[in-house]
């Protein structure tokens, strides 16, 4: 999570060549939309679907829910200019796919900075490659330095599984370790984490248990394909009424004249040190900002 808590609980990409998609976005509740330019886009239909950022752009509903754009990888005949026409469009961040080292991030922001994009534009990078996995404490640093305007980490399970070979079953059991290490090294370096997309999109109940399992691993949301996932991910990222009421308790006994300047307290048979009013501060902020 970023200082200010900034909500990307339901993350939905929408393909850029998707007319009928793209008309839906001033209506939907998810936090963000990333218009694709990548894996959603046939190679036919790529320069078309670039051409149509400025549009997509002109029309956005103001900033309440951030726009991103997912560009081809740099080294494809179509990122160069991807990312060009991105920056243009000034989003809220550009996503970059198949990001191998911290040199693929830098090379995209230098791209930026010569271009002179505002400091709001910010890059958010995939993680989706073995090299990526190997690389990811040196890439996530770059969270640490905001010239390099990297601020999210994106999971792609998808060609993580493609990639590696490794088999695909509903308890994600062998993709595990490689999410908490996306997990430690996002927070390492100060960034957000989105878990990847949950492809049977029918299925609302075996997504709404998967978006629980991430939000209990650390991620702060989960990239999206279909607008039915919206809802399940908003609640499942959001903090529990629960979770906001053991909060205030925990507010409110620190809060007591008896055990101010205490540093470890007993609440209802249980020790409660002041990195748990931290922790809780922090909690009842972020279901502010959610309006939970
Ligand atoms: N964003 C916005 N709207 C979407 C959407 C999306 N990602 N996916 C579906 N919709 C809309 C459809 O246009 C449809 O609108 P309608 O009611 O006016 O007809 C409605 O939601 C219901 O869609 P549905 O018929 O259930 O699905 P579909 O068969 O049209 O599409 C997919 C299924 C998977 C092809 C589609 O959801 C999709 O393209 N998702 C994004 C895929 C992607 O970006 N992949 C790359 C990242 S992994
Ligand atoms: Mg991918």
């Amino acid at each position: 999570m970023t200082e200010t808590y900034r909500p990307r609980r339901s993350v939905l990409y929408v393909p850029a060549s998707n007319d009928k998609a793209l008309s839906k976005i001033t209506s939907l509740a998810c936090d963000a939309v990333i218009i694709d330019l990548e894996d959603a886009v046939a190679p036919a239909d790529k320069v078309s679907a670039r051409e149509k950022l400025a549009g997509i752009f002109a029309s956005r509903p103001g900033r309440r829910c951030e726009m991103a754009v997912r560009i081809n990888p740099l080294s494809s005949e179509w990122g160069a200019d991807d990312l060009l026409a991105a920056a243009r469009c000034e989003p809220d961040a550009i996503l970059l796919p198949k990001v191998d080292t911290p040199r693929d991030v830098l090379e995209a922001g230098d791209v930026l900075d010569d271009n002179l994009s505002p400091d709001e534009v910010k890059l958010w990078a995939m993680i989706e490659t073995p090299k990526a996995l190997l690389n990811i404490g040196p890439i996530a640093e770059l969270g640490r330095d905001p010239a390099s305007r990297l601020v999210c980490f994106v999971a792609g399970t998808n060609d993580l599984v493609k990639e590696t070979g490794i088999l695909a079953t509903p308890d994600r059991r062998y993709l595990t370790p490689w999410l908490m290490q996306m997990v430690l090294a996002a927070r390492a370096g100060g960034l957000d984490l989105l878990d990847g997309v949950f492809n049977d999109f029918r299925d609302l109940e075996a997504f709404a248990r998967e978006c629980g399992e991430a939000a209990a691993m650390g991620f702060d949301g989960k990239s999206l394909i279909h607008p039915a996932q919206i809802d399940a991910a908003n609640r499942a990222f959001a903090p529990s009424a629960e979770a906001v009421a053991e909060a205030r308790s925990v507010k409110e006994a620190f809060a007591l004249a008896e055990n101010a300047g205490r540093q470890v307290i007993a609440l209802n048979g249980k020790m409660v040190e002041r990195l748990h009013l931290a922790q809780a501060e922090k909690l009842l902020a972020k279901a502010a900002t959610i309006g939970a």
